[in-house]
C-alpha cells in the first residue's frame, strides 16, 4: 500500500478506478455504458499438483473481475519457471490447469510471458467487461446491509499445514476444490439481485477485506462468528498454532480495529484473519434485496452464509465480532 503513495497518480476522465489498489480491478469507461475491468495476480505454488496449482491461480486471478460484477473475456499468462531444467512437463501442466479454468469461465488466454526463475510462479492478467449499472465496488455498503460470504475460510491455514507435511492433499481435497472453484455463480446471484457492494477474500483475510469496504463506505460492521463458514480441519490446525505469516500480520493489523467478544477463541480470530487464496465473495446487500440474493444463490446451487451486518460508522471503521 505504502509504495503506491510514492508513484505518480494516474488521472483520466475515463478511469473510474485505478492508480491505487482500492478496488479489485482497474475500471475504465469505454463507449456507451460499457466498462472495461483489468487486473493481475500471480504467486508461487501452494499445492504439489501442478495442474491443480494452475487451476487455483487462474480462478484466483479471474475472481477480481467477478468481484466487481464483470465477465472475464481475455487473459495473458504470467509465468516464471526454471526453464533450463527437465521439469518442463510441470510447466505445461500448470499452464493447462490455468487454461482449463479460463475456458470454464469463457475467458480466452491469448498469450503471455515466461521468464527463467528458480522458483515457479504463475498467474494471469485478466480483462473483463460489465455494464455501468451492474458494477459492484467496495464503497457500496450502507448501514442495515446484511453481509454474505460464499466460501468457507481457512485456505491459508490449510496450505501451511500442507507445506509443513502435517496433513496431506487428500485431507484437504474439499479445500483444494474450493480454491479451484470460480466465483461465477456467486457473481451471477449478486448481479441478478442488484447488489452494489462486493469484494473477494484474498490475502488480507475476511476482516482485512471487510475493513477495506468499511473504510470506503464509512461504516462499521458486526460479525457473528458462529455463522461464518470455516473448514473444520483449519480450526484444529489453527488451535495448534499453524497459520501463515500473512495471517498473523493481518491479525496484528486488525487487532486495534476489532472488538472481540471475550468468548471468541484465538483460533477463531486467526480464521477470520486468515490470508485466503481464491476465497469467496463478500457481499453486502440491503434488506429489500436480501431475499432475492438468497433465492438466486439457491437457484445457482451455491452456499452463501449470512455472517453479519453493517452498522453506522464512527470516524474510524470498527468491527465487532460476537459469538
Ligand atoms: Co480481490
Ligand atoms: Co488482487
Amino acid at each position: 500500500m505504502e509504495v503506491l503513495h510514492h508513484l505518480p497518480g494516474m488521472n483520466d476522465e475515463r478511469l473510474i478506478s485505478g492508480g491505487g489498489h482500492v478496488e479489485d480491478a482497474a475500471v475504465y469507461a469505454l463507449e456507451g455504458d460499457t466498462l472495461l475491468l483489468f487486473t493481475v495476480d500471480f504467486f508461487t505454488p501452494i499445492v504439489d499438483d501442478p495442474a491443480s496449482f494452475g487451476r487455483i491461480a487462474a480462478a484466483n486471478a479471474i475472481s477480481d473481475i467477478y468481484a466487481m460484477g464483470g465477465i472475464p473475456r481475455l487473459a495473458l499468462n504470467i509465468t516464471s519457471f526454471p526453464t533450463r531444467t527437465n521439469r518442463l512437463d510441470e510447466m505445461i501442466d500448470i499452464l493447462n490447469g490455468g487454461a482449463e479454468k479460463a475456458m470454464e469461465a469463457g475467458c480466452l488466454i491469448v498469450g503471455g510471458h515466461t521468464i527463467d526463475d528458480c522458483e515457479p510462479k504463475y498467474g494471469l492478467s485478466v480483462i473483463g467487461f460489465c455494464k455501468r449499472d451492474v458494477l459492484m465496488t467496495k464503497s457500496g455498503l450502507n448501514p442495515g446491509d446484511k453481509l454474505y460470504l460464499t466460501k468457507p475460510l481457512g485456505t491459508g491455514i490449510a496450505t501451511t499445514g500442507l507445506k509443513r507435511d502435517l496433513i496431506s492433499a487428500s485431507d484437504i481435497a474439499d479445500i483444494i476444490l474450493s480454491m479451484e472453484t470460480l466465483n461465477i455463480k456467486a457473481r451471477d446471484a449478486a448481479v441478478d439481485a442488484g447488489v452494489k457492494a462486493c469484494t473477494d477474500i484474498s490475502g488480507f483475510g475476511l476482516l482485512g477485506h471487510l475493513y477495506e469496504m468499511l473504510s470506503e463506505s464509512k461504516c462499521s460492521a458486526k460479525i457473528k462468528m458462529q455463522n461464518v463458514p470455516v473448514f473444520n480441519i483449519c480450526t484444529k490446525l489453527a488451535s495448534n498454532g499453524i497459520y501463515p505469516g500473512g495471517t498473523w500480520g493481518n491479525y496484528e493489523f486488525m487487532e486495534g480495529k476489532t472488538r472481540w467478544h471475550p468468548s471468541i477463541l484465538q483460533e477463531e480470530k486467526m480464521l477470520l484473519c486468515d490470508a485466503q487464496t481464491s476465497g469467496g465473495l463478500l457481499i453486502g446487500v440491503s434488506e429489500i434485496k436480501r431475499a432475492t440474493l438468497e433465492s438466486k444463490a439457491e437457484e445457482n446451487g451455491i452456499k452463501m452464509e449470512r455472517i453479519g451486518e453493517i452498522i453506522d460508522g464512527d470516524k474510524e471503521p470498527r468491527i465487532e465480532v460476537c459469538k
